[in-house]
């Protein structure tokens, strides 16, 4: 098992040792069913729900998840403490483990609402919001946030953001290693662009023992993995975790002292069948739930054939299961267990 958490998570709490980021359009419920078939453990996030959507829009559509899930966190976008607080109260009657503030996101649609990154320039704001979570549910209540923003990017400006949080109550930071430029960057240049300092979190671990620090921002490989517990708690991958979801099956052995829930790709996009047919008994559209699964046979042979064989076929009217059956037939079976080759 690696990484030896120096905060064991109490009952209660979910571990994060292993996280998988939240991402809009992509960690939807159907790509969390195929990330929870690979891992049992790696803590799944929703994509970033507002307040205002779950306040004046389709609540149950917002929150409707599979307790097959389990751990999932919430994320919420918002900037005001009242607002927070009663969808954090929400997070908790849906069953949530977690309930998440995002302090990361730099579009400029949240910029204009004050949610998301921009709260970084406004401490006290989200410690207040923080403060109104924590009395309202008895989830725990994290932030994710950025290394600063332009205008607010020096170490003390960090620490401030993370001391005024902390002492609201917030005991966990997921921290993505590198500043958000708020003009003139788009939200995926801001993915890339600003320079990955993951000497900055772990030296928030070191500086804040007591509070549980992940880190995220570029992290491919097991091996990166393994570095950086050697110095936080946990880590939170995203664009590799969707890209090459068969990461995730190397997960439970790796991190977690346990068996893989799965042996081949083969098994797991079968165990997903049921799910797909009663989904698309449900209205939904095979593409809907297709895309998620275009990274599973990545790097393998016959895996381009697969990806190809659904882009070209699965957003046809009346598409069916059957499209991903014979996708499947493109790629060769394994005889032999094939795990964590990842
Ligand atoms: C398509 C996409 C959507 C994202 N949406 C969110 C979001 O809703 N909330 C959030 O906090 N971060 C969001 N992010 C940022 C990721 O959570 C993560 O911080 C970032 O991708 C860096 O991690 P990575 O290098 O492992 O991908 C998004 C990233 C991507 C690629």
């Amino acid at each position: 098992m690696r990484g030896t958490s120096p905060h064991p998570a109490s009952p209660k709490e979910p571990s994060r040792r292993f996280c998988v980021a939240p991402m809009m359009d992509w960690t939807t419920s159907h790509y969390r069913f195929l990330a929870r078939l690979l891992s049992r453990n790696a803590l799944l996030y929703t994509e970033m729900v507002t307040t205002g959507a779950l306040i004046h829009g389709d609540t149950e559509r917002f929150l409707r998840h599979d307790s097959t899930e389990y751990p999932l966190a919430l994320q919420l976008g918002g900037g005001d403490p009242q607002e927070l607080a009663h969808c954090s109260k929400l997070a908790e009657q849906f069953g949530f483990d977690e309930v998440n503030l995002n302090v990361g996101c730099p579009s400029d649609r949240v910029q204009n609402n004050m949610i998301g990154a921009c709260l970084m320039g406004h401490p006290d704001k989200v410690a207040d919001s923080v403060r109104a979570m924590i009395e309202a549910t008895d989830l725990p209540v994290t932030v994710k946030h950025r290394i600063g923003i332009d205008g607010r990017e020096s170490w003390d400006d960090l620490c401030e953001f993370v001391e005024k949080v902390s002492e609201a109550g917030c005991r966990t930071f997921i921290v993505h290693a590198r500043i958000a430029i708020l003009e003139g960057l788009s939200p995926k240049e801001n993915r890339d662009i600003p320079p990955l300092k993951y000497d900055w979190v772990y030296r928030l671990k070191t500086k804040y023992p007591h509070l549980e620090i992940i880190i995220n921002g570029g992290i491919k490989t097991f091996e990166e993995c393994d570095e950086h517990l050697r110095h936080t708690d946990g880590v939170m991958l995203g664009r590799e975790a969707y890209h090459n979801p068969w990461l995730l099956a190397g997960v439970d052995p790796a991190f977690f002292g346990q068996s893989a829930p799965v042996e081949t790709r083969h098994q797991t996009l079968r165990a997903m069948f049921p799910f797909i047919q009663s989904e698309l008994e449900r209205g939904v559209f095979l593409t809907h739930i297709s895309r998620h699964l275009l990274g599973l046979f990545h790097g393998q042979p016959g895996g381009r054939q697969f990806r190809r064989y659904i882009s070209e076929n699965a957003h046809k009217t009346g598409a069916g299961l059957e499209v991903i059956q014979t996708a499947l037939e493109k790629v060769r079976e394994p005889e032999n267990r094939a795990i964590a080759e990842a």
